[in-house]
């Protein structure tokens, strides 16, 4: 039962129980998906992806995202496991060395720079590109990535991954077309309200932001359970003709100026009434 019933998901990027990999591979398993979990070896070794996989019987295969022989392996291999092409795949994958030594964007360093947006956004070119030329992903497939606001704000700190993340959402425009004329596949990027995760914890101004964001957004701050669901969503049959966007689960942060709550802080802040 359940609407990712008969269906086949390669889900890149989960680390720990707080990833928001994590949480959308246990949500598409409760809907009836069939999954492969794949992540950098080092990330195997240090995480806890292993758990995920042995608890919940999913195949865990790694796979530097940055390596289109490894990528062209992994996919092969899932669909042996999967026993057919796969018919969604999230890519929930990030890294910048810039953000994580807290180096200000006017002194970035241009390696780091370099491997930020080869992991954070090419990535899902490459992915993309070899399952096209391999005919990976089914007819009528999904794939979605995990992007963030800064993509298109500046964001203090936020850094490089910035960048990163507005090629992020350029590639999925593009190849959306692209794979979608081709195939019929649907790629959009789902842009998350900030979430407490190791990749989001790597931002100095984590803390203080994940409670402006509450305070600025109507809804309140999307939880990476949030997340899972607008997921489980795309990769279903339900939203076969959305491609191509970035939809945005931020509780309507993304849309609001001022709120009541923001006014409160102020008031309390300033004593004034
Ligand atoms: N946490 C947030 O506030 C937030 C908000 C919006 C978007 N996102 C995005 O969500 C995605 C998932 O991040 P998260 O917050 O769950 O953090 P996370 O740290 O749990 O996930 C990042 C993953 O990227 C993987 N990775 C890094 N380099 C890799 C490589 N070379 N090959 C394969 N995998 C590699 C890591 O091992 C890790 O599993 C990222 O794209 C992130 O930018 C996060």
């Amino acid at each position: 039962m359940g609407i990712l019933r008969n269906k086949k998901g390669l889900i890149f990027g989960a680390l720990d129980e707080r990833s928001l990999a994590w949480h959308v591979a246990k949500r598409c398993q409760e809907e009836g998906a069939q999954l492969v979990l794949s992540n950098v070896e080092s990330a195997i070794k240090l995480g806890d992806i292993r758990r995920l996989a042995e608890e919940n019987d999913m195949p865990l295969l790694a796979c530097d995202v940055t390596n289109t022989t490894d990528i062209s392996q992994l996919l092969a291999k899932a669909q042996e496991l999967l026993g057919g092409k796969i018919d969604f795949v999230l890519h929930a994958v990030a890294q910048s060395v810039n953000l994580r030594r807290h180096l200000s964007y006017e002194n970035l360093n241009y390696e780091y720079f370099k491997r930020t947006i080869d992991i954070s956004a090419i990535s899902l070119h490459k992915i993309l590109k070899t399952a096209m030329e391999t005919d990976a992903i089914a007819e009528g497939g999904s794939v979605v990535t995990l992007s963030f606001i800064a993509s298109e704000r500046y964001m203090h700190g936020y850094n490089d991954m910035a960048d990163a993340k507005a090629l992020l959402e350029s590639i999925v425009r593009q190849m959306g077309a692209v794979y979608g004329e081709k195939r019929g596949v649907r790629i959009n990027a789902v842009s998350q309200s900030p979430t407490q995760t190791k990749a989001g914890g790597v931002w100095k101004e984590m803390d203080h932001f994940y409670e402006y964001t509450e305070d600025l957004s109507p809804l309140g701050n999307a939880s990476a359970d949030d997340c899972a669901d607008v997921c489980v969503a795309l990769f279903s049959d339900l939203m076969k003709k959305v491609t191509m966007q970035t939809i945005y689960n931020d509780g309507g942060y993304g849309r609001t100026m001022l709120t009541e709550s923001v006014i409160e802080r102020f008031r309390e802040s300033t004593g004034k009434k």
